[in-house]
């Protein structure tokens, strides 16, 4: 049985593939068709792929450079579950596998997966492709939501497109955690230059497909040249109207789901489960971008 790809939204927004087995080698024509359906789809969803970190990561490989996760880089290596700094844990476990406590650090600090946004649109190369796989799934809750970044920049009225179409954001990681009540400081001395904002086009232009897409994030505090406030609520208003159910896919997730998006053109958030009770076992990894989206700006900051 061949690759075939079908739509899961009316909008055709995220597709849902059948007829491959990601755990085995791939050939130069399956990988072009996954790359041709992450650029028509934005999100591709494939079931009863049984990864291991091994397999996962070797499948990653094929679409880019793996990033080191940004959750491993910021904790301590005796807090870590997964020894291998490209596997993200997205889960609430602990490195003896029990569920993280209620007042357990890395649980309030993953709990910033539940605001809308890009991964790793903190750093100066964002990410372009993230593959997220099921390991372990909750009885109810824990889906994860998609939005359409290039129909939410196609919907917006043409005053507001030609407002914002050179705008350059500023994101930070500090940003997003600041919404949900941490503060720089509880980062600690060593963390605080990653925490630097970086910049980025608001609009990016996407050469594959020759559409244009909203780059919007939780990561974002700023607009150069703009009073912070008036900054956020824009930023706000934009998210809320990229975000409106027309645009959105709601991902239920089923044991050994692999789900790839891209960060260019979506984004996405966790919905609530009962983490204190029930296991969640999630591991991401992530493939670096193509380059800096405003490289004159960036060279000059
Ligand atoms: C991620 C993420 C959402 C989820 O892995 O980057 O935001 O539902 N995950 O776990
Ligand atoms: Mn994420």
């Amino acid at each position: 049985m061949s690759l075939s790809i079908g739509p899961l939204t009316p909008s055709g927004f995220a597709g849902e593939v059948s007829g491959i087995d990601l755990t085995r080698p791939l050939d130069p024509e399956q990988v072009a068709a996954i790359d041709a359906g992450m650029d028509r789809y934005g999100v591709l969803v494939f079931h009863d792929q049984r990864f291991d970190d091994a397999s996962q990561m070797a499948f990653s490989r094929y679409f880019g450079e793996l990033e080191v996760s940004s959750g491993a880089e910021m904790s301590k290596a005796q807090d870590r579950r997964l020894p291998r700094m490209e596997m993200a844990d997205i889960s609430n476990l602990d490195r003896d596998g029990k569920l993280r406590a209620a007042s357990d650090r890395m649980r309030l600090t993953a709990l910033g997966n539940r605001l809308w946004h890009s991964d790793a649109s903190f750093r100066a190369v964002p990410a372009k492709y993230s593959l997220l796989s099921a390991r372990n799934v909750p009885g109810t809750g824990g889906n994860t939501e998609f939005a359409d970044m290039r129909a939410a920049h196609d919907a917006l009225d043409e005053a507001t497109k030609a407002e914002i179409e050179d705008l350059i954001t500023e994101h930070s990681n500090a940003c997003s955690r600041e919404q949900i009540g941490f503060m720089k400081a509880d980062y600690g001395e060593e963390n605080q230059l990653k925490l630097k904002p970086v910049r980025h086009r608001l609009v990016r232009h996407d050469p594959r497909t020759g559409r244009k897409t909203l780059y919007l994030s939780a990561h974002i505090g700023s607009i150069v040249g703009w009073p912070v406030p008036e900054a956020r609520m824009l930023i706000r208003d934009l998210i809320e109207q990229a975000v409106q159910r027309r645009f959105v896919y709601v991902h239920v997730w089923r044991q050994w789901d692999l789900v790839i998006w891209d960060n260019r053109t979506t984004m996405h958030r966790a919905r609530r489960y009962n983490d204190l009770t029930d296991v969640r076992d999630m591991r991401r990894t992530t493939i670096r971008g193509d380059g800096v989206t405003v490289a004159q700006v960036q060279e000059a900051a």
